[in-house]
């Protein structure tokens, strides 16, 4: 938005920045001089007991002898709200009683819009908080107690509870004269298609959701009964609240992080209200989402370094793991991460009540840079005893390395992983393979400081294994002829991901039994659910590489399946190891594009490719030829499908 010639002239002479300090500080009334504009007060930017920031009222500017902060009023609300320029434009604005100009009526309308619904939610907001007053709240004021809440908390998070009734709300906003149609379209509501609108937020502690201006643009409702369909419901995306772009806690943390010089983002509502309670007031959550890009900027538009703090259960950590690549790519100067695992199963609002303010405080401490966690995620628990391992991690680090668009942050990253990758593969290793076996290689050490850390007690398979070992389950159990051609082959076959694994021991144990049934696939799946649930097969069949894999939709043909299948299991062979004659090569991390690792691993997979053949297609009476086995192979290889492609 480009503002009006004159506009900020304008703002600033109607503007005392006195007033605007003055909120922040408090004046030495003994030093300071109202009447000439002379003001004086111990300095907002940096500790100290005298007094020797000064304000220049007349001429709008302040000044610290101490620390040299200066700047006119739009920069100390910049540094002090930590806000960038347009957004402290628009606070002094509305402060001045200006108009902040609008883009275009377009926008202005559904500025207008918006404004209605939010005066919705901030109605809601203060019924929610007054019915936590009456009687019918006691269960849920007891429940606010037992979770450590005192009145203080609640008051300063506006914590209140929808009553369980039908339409409790819904009589409270349409008896002010609120129309319906703004209730429902504020997510207050639901309509169903014929029947009268009910209320969304029932029976529940309500979390008021505020974008970083302080305008309530959602609630987060959370059950007490421990066996409610939900824990967490929350409002509905509408025109004012968009998920993937709004932090809960947003606006007081910016202002906190600005100060403290520091970010932690937590899982949950109650986590932030537990650190903001322990003193953390720099602290914001996703909404029940994984975070997202433009969640990333907003962190990073208040400090350059926020620090993950997720839960220490496997679903924080795939979190985290997760948000490696997500953030690489947006990687720039002064934009980073940190990343704090938490203790096994506890979340920072389990891990202050358990051991307080100061072993949070530590584990911030010790929050860990981004390349090392990414690093982790690509050794930890992996063995690299065979050249193909080791091309196969360097693979997989080039791959990761490449997604940092920010020349200078790729060079620092690479530099740091060639210093990690030096000190692992300095000393002497063992060779754990035997030739012609199948056996698991033995787990390496974690990492000394990471023995503890929940990512050393993960199965440390990487991705690719575990797509892998998916793909060939998947075309099992769509094609369970061909899986039972392959029988033995996939009875030798080794499956690393420990959720895998349970899937393949279910299916071969089913295999006989559904291949005499006349929907084969369809009993294979019902046979193993009973050994399993469905959640782990619909999960495997819901990965999104298999979901767009065109041979293994239900519909796919079943040769096809079946290729797939005997690919699969190629590959997989061929990237756990066999005997390598192949020189060990070290890799030059600089060169993104190694022509001569390509070279190694193609004479590598062809040279294992012949072993492989000879074996597959002896013992497990495969129909396909070995002219179309070393096809496709070729492909595998023109393909480069070890390295890990951008999807
Ligand atoms: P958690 O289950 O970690 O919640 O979910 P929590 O904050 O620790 O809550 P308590 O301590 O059990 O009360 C983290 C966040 O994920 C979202 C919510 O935003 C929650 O704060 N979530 C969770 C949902 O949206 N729906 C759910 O059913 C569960
Ligand atoms: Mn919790």
């Amino acid at each position: 938005m480009s503002l009006p010639p004159g506009f900020l002239d304008d703002l600033k002479t109607r503007l005392s920045i006195a007033q605007v300090v003055g909120r922040k500080v408090t004046w030495d009334q003994r030093k300071s001089n109202p009447g000439k504009g002379d003001y004086w007060s111990p300095c907002p930017f940096h500790a100290e007991k005298t007094a020797s920031f000064h304000v220049d009222d007349r001429k709008g500017f302040y000044y610290c002898f101490g620390c040299h902060a200066k700047g006119d009023a739009l920069g100390f609300v910049k540094e002090t709200e930590n806000v960038g320029f347009m957004e402290a434009v628009e606070i002094l604005a509305r402060e001045a009683g200006m108009p902040v100009p609008k883009r275009d009526p377009k926008a202005q309308q559904k500025a207008d819009r918006r404004s209605i619904l939010a005066d919705v939610l901030e109605q809601s907001a203060q019924f929610f908080r007054l019915q936590l007053q009456t009687a019918v709240a006691s269960n849920a004021r007891d429940y606010l107690t037992k979770r450590g809440l005192p009145e203080k908390t609640l008051t300063r998070f506006e914590i209140g509870f929808a009553p369980d009734s039908r339409n409790a709300l819904w009589q409270h906003l349409t008896g002010k004269g609120v129309p319906a149609d703004d209730i429902i379209d504020s997510g207050m509501a639901i309509k169903p298609d014929n029947g009268t609108p009910y209320d969304r937020f029932r029976g529940r502690i309500i979390f008021p959701i505020r974008d970083a201006r302080g305008r309530c643009i959602a609630f987060g409702g959370r059950a007490m009964d421990p066996n409610a369909r939900a824990k967490y419901l929350n409002s509905p995306e509408t025109p004012l609240f968009d998920k993937g772009r709004s932090l809960y806690h947003h606006g007081p943390a910016r202002e906190a992080a600005g100060k403290a010089q520091s970010l932690i983002v937590a899982e949950g509502y109650m986590d932030v209200i537990a650190l903001a309670q322990a003193g953390f007031d720099h602290a914001v959550a996703p909404l029940g989402t994984a975070i997202t890009p433009d969640q990333l900027q907003l962190m990073w538009r208040m400090c350059p370094e926020p620090i993950i703090a997720l839960d220490g259960d496997k679903a924080g950590l795939r979190a985290a793991l997760r948000l490696i690549d997500i953030a690489l790519p947006l990687l720039e100067a002064g934009k980073s991460l940190r990343f704090c695992i938490l203790p096994e199963g506890q979340d920072p609002d389990d891990l202050i009540k358990a051991s307080g303010a100061s072993a949070m405080q530590k584990l911030l401490d010790a929050a860990q840079p981004m390349v090392t966690l990414l690093w982790q995620r690509e050794v930890e628990g992996k063995n690299f005893d065979s050249p193909e391992r080791r091309a196969g991690l360097d693979a997989s680090l080039r791959t990761a390395l490449k997604t940092i668009k920010d020349p200078s942050i790729r060079s620092h990253y690479t530099a740091a992983i060639k210093e990690l990758r030096a000190t692992l593969f300095a000393p002497k290793r063992q060779n754990n393979w035997q030739p012609g076996s199948w056996k698991k290689p033995k787990k390496l050490p974690p990492l000394a400081g990471t023995k503890s850390s929940l990512l050393a007690q993960q199965s440390g398979v990487n991705l690719t294994t575990r797509l892998r070992e998916a793909m060939i389950l998947a075309a099992c159990i769509r094609n369970p002829a061909a899986a039972a051609a392959r029988e033995s082959a996939l009875e030798r076959c080794p499956i690393y991901a420990p959720d895998m694994a349970e899937i393949h021991t279910a299916l071969l144990a089913s295999l006989h039994s559904a291949l005499s049934e006349p929907q084969a696939s369809d009993a294979l799946t019902e046979m193993m659910a009973q050994n399993l649930g469905y959640d782990p097969i619909e999960h495997l069949m819901a990965l999104p590489s298999l979901r767009i894999h065109p041979h293994l939709h239900a519909k796919a043909e079943p040769e096809l399946t079946a290729l797939t299948l005997q690919e699969e299991l190629v590959k997989h062979a061929a990237n756990i190891g066999a005997e390598q004659e192949l020189a060990e090569a070290e890799q030059d991390l600089d060169d993104l594009a190694n022509e001569g690792l390509t070279w190694r691993i193609q004479q590598a997979t062809l040279a294992r490719a012949k072993a492989t053949k000879a074996e597959i297609k002896g013992s497990a009476n495969t129909t396909e030829n070995s002219e179309e086995m070393s096809q496709n192979l070729q492909k595998l290889i023109d393909d480069q499908v070890w390295v890990k492609k951008k999807q």
